[in-house]
């Protein structure tokens, strides 16, 4: 098979690494991809926002699946425009993307469905919004309805926060259009975990779950960032938990899809808050996430392939699903100053000393001549598997000393329970 997979990250990076052990992929394309990619996939000059030279590529060489990492073109119907020119793709159509392109659209789907999920109001006038504050107890939650990036979430200890957060997400337009409509919710206390899942159109099959770190510096201390570094699996949950999660929420959103006649198919990323061995629902995502993926997939023992040709088919069951009891770490290396202003350019040295059993996925890297530069806000992400998550983090730390590039930053709290 012929596949290209669209975009540049680190998640994308583990998606190719992964598609690359597959007997089945013969050819593998990533558009735009980045320098660590382009040692096993071949590059094209196309951004993951250009959809209409996706499509055109596709269609020319013949791709057998497209697979789609970010949540943009996704939104903006990428598959939907593949699709009807009869080329296969792994990711959800335009209204199954909804569910992460409208915090707003989510949320009255989860009330609808009885999802628990935190309490929470619509609002299109900054002047309404601001009026009902006194609605919520802080911490308040206020958040752009349309996709920011990962930073369209503002945490608000006063109502004068509150208040200003309003004001730059509607009227200043901190987040563009996004922000026309925001969702005020109330605050969640908790331990937050990733859940990711395969859909197939009928089935949501969840893979091993996963721990991110948002936050850019230890102790969860500095600015939310896409993540900062995983590992999997998650150690708070438990049979009761499991039991819940998929009575409450995964079986629950699947009978809303299709009552709602979505035909969903491709990852459906569940971000929780658990307390007290209960979860509520924070948002879902329409894709793999990032830094997720990158100790998911390292554990995933089936073809990714098949996997993505059953949720495209609408056949696949849990037995398809084979995972390594082996645990995983990943630690981001990022651009100083990230996720605020950072340099970029920074030549990337190390690369080859790290152990065999390191697996470093790029994130955002180039090549220019003979070097390796950064190119973006979170740069590598080094990750190890190992007995326990004490070997894996270990052997995570122990080589990221040998990897350097001016000004880089990471946390040292990774995994560490
Ligand atoms: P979201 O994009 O909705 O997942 O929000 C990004 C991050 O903001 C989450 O990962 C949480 O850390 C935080 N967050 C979002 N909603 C809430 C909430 N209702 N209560 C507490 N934290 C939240
Ligand atoms: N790591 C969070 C995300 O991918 O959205």
């Amino acid at each position: 098979m012929k596949v290209l997979v669209v975009g540049s990250g680190a998640r994308e990076h583990a998606i190719c690494w992964k598609l690359k052990q597959s007997s089945k992929v013969s050819k593998l394309y990533c558009a735009p991809g980045n320098a660590g990619i382009s040692q096993i996939a071949e590059c094209l000059d196309i951004k993951a926002d250009d959809l209409n030279k996706l499509v055109k590529f596709s269609l020319d060489s013949r791709i057998d699946m497209v697979v789609v990492g970010p949540e943009a073109p996704l939104v903006a119907g990428l598959v939907d425009m593949l699709n009807e020119k009869g080329i296969k793709a792994f990711g959800p159509l335009k209204a199954g993307a909804k569910f992460e392109g409208s915090k707003s659209y989510s949320k009255d789907f989860m009330k609808k469905y009885s999802i628990p999920s935190a309490r929470y109001e619509v609002y299109t006038s900054s002047e309404k919004a601001i009026g009902d504050l006194d609605k919520f107890n802080t911490p308040i939650v206020v958040k752009a309805d349309g996709l920011a990036a990962g930073k369209g979430v503002l945490i608000c200890e006063s109502k004068k926060e509150a208040e200003e957060a309003i004001k730059s997400i509607m009227d200043k337009k901190l987040f563009g259009d996004a922000g026309n409509t925001v969702v005020i919710e109330e605050f969640l206390r908790g331990t937050e975990a990733s859940l990711l899942c395969f859909v197939d159109g009928k089935n949501m099959i969840s893979m091993e779950s996963a721990r991110d770190y948002k936050k850019a510096y230890d102790d969860d201390k500095g600015l939310n960032t896409g993540g900062m570094g995983c590992f999997s699996p998650n150690t708070i949950f438990n049979e009761e938990l499991n039991q819940y999660i998929k009575e409450y929420i995964l079986d629950r959103t699947m009978k809303g899809f299709l009552n709602e006649g979505i035909i969903f198919k491709g990852v459906l990323f569940i971000g929780l808050m658990i307390e007290n061995n209960r979860a509520k629902v924070l948002e879902y995502n329409t894709r793999f996430g990032d830094p997720e993926t990158e100790v998911v997939l390292p554990r995933l023992k089936s073809d990714l392939i098949d996997i993505m040709q059953k949720c495209i088919e609408g056949n696949l069951s849990e037995d398809d699903l084979v995972w390594d009891d082996n645990k995983c770490v990943t630690v981001v290396l990022a651009s100083g100053g990230y996720p605020e202003s950072y340099e970029k350019g920074k030549e990337i040295t190390g690369l080859n000393d790290v152990d065999d059993d390191i697996i470093i996925f790029h994130g955002g890297t180039k090549i220019s001549g003979d070097k390796t530069l950064t190119d973006g806000g979170r740069v590598l992400a080094l990750t190890a598997m190992g007995r326990t998550l004490e070997e894996a983090r270990n052997k995570v730390y122990k080589n990221i000393t040998k990897v350097h590039f001016d000004k880089i930053q990471y946390r040292t709290d990774i995994a560490k329970i």
